[in-house]
C-alpha cells in the first residue's frame, strides 16, 4: 500500500509520510524557468506535457511521498465557461458571472475544456518514480468555488458587500458547482488519482450559523461521493473555527489543519488522521528554528496517524535548501 494510503486507510502511526501544499511552484527555479515562457497560467495547467513535468519537479529533488497534480481549483469555473485569468501581483481575476451561459454547460462541454488535466494525471501516475508514491487529485470545496465565482477575485479578508443578496443565484450555483465537482473528482480518479484533497480555503470567512448550508451539506455530499469511489479524501477547511464539529459531521479520511489552530487541542479533540499545521513562514527563518517547529508537530502527533505538511502553501520566497532540510528532518525523525 502507498504511504499516504497506509495512514488514511490503515491508520498507521509508525511512520509519518510527507508532502507539501504548493510543492510544485514558484520557490523552484526550474518551475520559474517554465513559467517565464508560459505567461498564461491556465494554458500552462492545460499543457499536459508541461504540467506533468512540473508536478514531478519537486519529487526529483526531495524525498516526498506524494505528487499533487499541477492544476488549480479555478479550473472548475473555467470549465463552466467563466473567464479566469491570473494577474501578476494580484492573483486570480474572474470574468462576469453569466448564469444563463453556465446553466447550458453540460458534462461533455466541461470535460472537453479541462480534459488535459486528466491526461496530466495519467502521465504522472504512470511515471516510474511514482510506483511507491501517492498521486493526489484535488478540487476546491463548493463554498470556496462559490466565493471565487461571485466575488471574481480573492476575498482576502472580506466578501463583496452584496455577496449574499441574490438567493436564487447562490442556490442555483451551489447545485451546479457540486455536480461538476463530482465530475471533476471522478475523472481525476479514473486517470490515476488515489487520494483526493478538498481545499476550502475560505471556510474561515463564514459565521457559525452559515456553516450547515455552505460548508457542511455540500462538502458532505462530495466526501461521501469520493468515498463511494473507494478513494480516501482529505479535507482542508482552512481557519474554520471548530475543526471538531467539522470532522464529526463530515467524517473525512483525514483533516488538514491550518497554522493558527493549536495542534495539542486537535490531538485531544480529533480521532481521525491529521495532516499539516506548520506555518509556512517558519521556512523563511533558520534551520534550527525549522527543526524545532517541525519536531513540535511530529512529537505531538507521534502516536496518531499523521501526514506531515504545512498549514498552507509553501511561500514563493522559500529557499529550496530550507525545503530540503525540512523534508530530511521529517524523514529522519
Ligand atoms: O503544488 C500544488 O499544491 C498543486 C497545485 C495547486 C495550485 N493551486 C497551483 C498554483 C493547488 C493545489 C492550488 C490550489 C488553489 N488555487 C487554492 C487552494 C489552496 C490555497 O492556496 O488556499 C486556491 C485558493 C487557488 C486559487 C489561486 N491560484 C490563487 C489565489 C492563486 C494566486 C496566489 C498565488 O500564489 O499566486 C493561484 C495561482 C497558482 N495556483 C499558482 C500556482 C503554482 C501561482 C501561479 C504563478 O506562477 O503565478
Amino acid at each position: 500500500m502507498k504511504p499516504l494510503s497506509k495512514i488514511l486507510i490503515e491508520k498507521e502511526t509508525s511512520f509519518k509520510p510527507v508532502w507539501i501544499m504548493r510543492q510544485a511552484g514558484r520557490y523552484l527555479p526550474e518551475f520559474r524557468e517554465i513559467r517565464k515562457k508560459n505567461t498564461n497560467f491556465i494554458n500552462l495547467c492545460l499543457n499536459d506535457d508541461l504540467s506533468s513535468q512540473i508536478t514531478l519537479q519537486p519529487l526529483k529533488r526531495f524525498d516526498l511521498d506524494a505528487a499533487i497534480i499541477f492544476s488549480d481549483i479555478l479550473m472548475l469555473p473555467y470549465g463552466l465557461s467563466q473567464k479566469v485569468e491570473f494577474e501578476k501581483n494580484f492573483g486570480p481575476k474572474l470574468g462576469e458571472l453569466d448564469l444563463n451561459k453556465i446553466t447550458k454547460v453540460d458534462e461533455i462541454d466541461f470535460v472537453e475544456k479541462v480534459h488535459r488535466v486528466y491526461k496530466a494525471i495519467k502521465k504522472v501516475s504512470e511515471d516510474s518514480c511514482m510506483s511507491n508514491k501517492n498521486t493526489i487529485g484535488f478540487v476546491g470545496a463548493p463554498w470556496t468555488i462559490l466565493v471565487y465565482m461571485i466575488n471574481q477575485q480573492s476575498p482576502k479578508n472580506k466578501l463583496k458587500k452584496n455577496f449574499f443578496s441574490d438567493e436564487f443565484l447562490i442556490n442555483r450555483l451551489l447545485l451546479i458547482i457540486e455536480k461538476f465537482l463530482k465530475i471533476h473528482i471522478k475523472n481525476q480518479i479514473d486517470n490515476g488519482a488515489n487520494v483526493i484533497q478538498i481545499f476550502d480555503s475560505w471556510a474561515g470567512l463564514l459565521e457559525e450559523k452559515d456553516l450547515p448550508r455552505f460548508i457542511y451539506a455540500p462538502t458532505l455530499n462530495l466526501v461521501n461521493y469520493t468515498k463511494s469511489l473507494n478513494v480516501p479524501v482529505i479535507c482542508f477547511p482552512r481557519e474554520i473555527k471548530n475543526y471538531k464539529e467539522f470532522c464529526d459531521i463530515i467524517k473525512p479520511d483525514a483533516v488538514s489543519i491550518d497554522y493558527n489552530v493549536d495542534p495539542k487541542k486537535i490531538l485531544r479533540d480529533i480521532k481521525i488522521p491529521v495532516q499539516g499545521g506548520l506555518d509556512p513562514k517558519i521556512l523563511l527563518t533558520d534551520k534550527e528554528t525549522l527543526k524545532k517547529e517541525a519536531s513540535k508537530y511530529l512529537n505531538i502527533f507521534k502516536d496518531h496517524p499523521y501526514i506531515f505538511n504545512l498549514g498552507h502553501g509553501v511561500l514563493p520566497e522559500t529557499d529550496p535548501n530550507m525545503f530540503d532540510y525540512l523534508i530530511k528532518t521529517v524523514k529522519n525523525y
